[in-house]
């Protein structure tokens, strides 16, 4: 039986495509602070004029340029994989097939949209980029980039995973990179942020706050600021992934698959995965499409669909999505990718259009997917992966009872050699499950009462 779906480097995709193009009710511009629609140059200072190009763009397919095909083909096509193993274990007549991210040089998807970054980056005379990460996935795939490209990159670290994965801010050493724990005392808005809670974990929303700043405040222009997930170019590069494994899952002789899963942090592995099929279901197709995010951080299954900022210091344009407020700092769970307040604008057009399922789930339950998997099919996978997972072996289980044979496909992320202490706590029994109450949520949101509310009208379709 075969296992493994290969590509080969000609038959990587050479476009990526943009759901803009698609979604029935149309994307929502992002504010500025007075409420009015922010203009492409009122972005110039913290992205190059090439990147906010695609950001507002509608062109449905996007041409990939052939120096950046050049960079990804070190490790794409990635292989799309059948988890025989996993499907034996779970006696379920479901098809569980898994697109494997983790083979990329960083470990994970990021990679996919660090690459064009530093590139159009690079194109438009850029010479450092600053940025913010998680759970350090995302600025090791930009130090890896800038590296490759002759770009100077800074990251700030998000503390609790500063502390907590300690190997991946040597990997940016490697990569040339200067990564520095967020909150820092580099920044006005680390130093605000410090003197209220000396002891804070940190959040993505402070790190970006503090990446922003540090790149306009570079009189000389030659820095600018990079995201590693929500933006809408950012879930352009990664679809990538979904168009190769539509390729792949026709070499496995399936029309299409059921069920399409993905975690989601700030969205971009799932719409990465998902996107090229979201497409399909809006077309006809019946697919069911499931963003699976932590319990502790539930931004999609519980906070509203508002306009709100990106970060904490408010230094982002307004853009509307699922939110948990700004002000959210999320519990400190070891799946540190996911732990952002806000979600993709792109994913949340969809999820109000009724296109996808979102679900969450807790730490634990994800750990135990992680080390049913890694008992199984034999990888350790990163800890937000785990989320996928969990869904995945939970429509198995369905599929199994209700002895139907559903094609699932998911998108393995990231790989978690880095993250093993997330692990060790799990088998130690020392990992606790959080979820924020009713009342948490509704004082985070507060500050959310006097913005611009975005329309939540949809087709009805779905
Ligand atoms: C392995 C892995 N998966 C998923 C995520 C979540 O990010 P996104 O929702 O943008 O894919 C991250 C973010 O750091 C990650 O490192």
């Amino acid at each position: 039986m075969m296992v493994k779906y290969l590509l080969s480097e000609k038959d990587i995709p050479k476009q990526w495509y943009n759901l803009a193009a698609d979604l029935p009710t149309p994307m929502q511009p992002p504010l500025g602070p007075d409420g009015r629609p922010i203009s492409p140059e009122m972005l110039a200072p913290v992205f190059p004029m090439n990147i906010i190009e695609q950001e507002v763009s509608q062109q449905r397919w996007i041409d990939i340029p052939q120096e950046v095909l050049e960079i990804l083909y070190r490790w794409r096509p990635a292989p799309l994989r059948r988890a025989i193993f996993l499907e034996k274990y779970l006696k379920t007549p479901a098809r569980i097939y898994y697109k494997d991210e983790s083979v990329s040089p960083a470990g994970s998807h990021k990679p996919n949209t660090a690459v064009p970054q530093a590139w159009y980056n690079k194109q438009a005379g850029i010479k450092r980029i600053t940025t913010e990460t998680g759970a350090g996935q995302w600025g090791c795939a930009l130090a890896f980039a800038c590296n490759l490209l002759g770009l100077e990159c800074k990251v700030f670290m998000v503390r609790i995973s500063f502390d907590q994965k300690p190997f991946r801010k040597l990997m940016m050493r490697v990569w040339g990179a200067n990564c520095v724990a967020s909150p820092s005392t580099e920044t006005q808005a680390g130093r605000d942020i410090l003197l209220q809670d000396p002891n804070t974990p940190g959040s993505l929303g402070i790190a970006i706050s503090e990446a922003i700043e540090q790149a306009v405040a570079d009189k000389t222009g030659q820095t600018r600021y990079s995201l590693g997930s929500v933006l809408n170019h950012v879930m352009l590069h990664q679809t990538i992934i979904g168009l190769e494994a539509k390729k792949q899952l026709a070499m496995a002789g399936e029309k299409k698959p059921d069920i399409v899963i993905g975690c989601a942090g700030g969205g971009s592995n799932f719409a990465g995965i998902a996107f090229p099929f979201v497409c399909d279901k809006i077309h006809g197709e019946d697919i069911r499409i499931i963003p699976v995010e932590p319990a502790a951080c539930p931004t999609l299954t519980r906070g509203p669909f508002s306009y709100d900022h990106g970060d904490v210091a408010k230094m982002t344009p307004l853009l509307p999505m699922h939110t948990l407020g700004h002000t959210f700092v999320p519990p400190p769970i070891h799946a540190g990718g996911l732990r952002y307040h806000g979600m993709a604008p792109l994913v949340c057009q969809a999820v109000v259009e009724g296109l996808m399922e979102p679900r969450s789930v807790t730490q634990n339950r994800a750990y135990e997917s992680a080390m049913i998997w890694a008992r199984t099919e034999g990888m350790i996978c990163a800890p937000e992966t785990s989320h996928a997972i969990t869904s995945a072996i939970d429509e198995a289980i369905k599929a199994r009872e209700e002895g139907k044979e559903k094609v699932i496909l998911f998108n393995y992320s990231g790989h978690g050699l880095m993250d093993l202490l997330g692990y060790e706590k799990f088998l130690d029994g020392k990992l606790t499950d959080y979820s924020p109450s009713d009342d948490e949520i509704k004082k985070f949101l507060l500050p959310l009462e006097g913005l611009p509310k975005p329309s939540t009208q949809k087709t009805g379709k779905w």
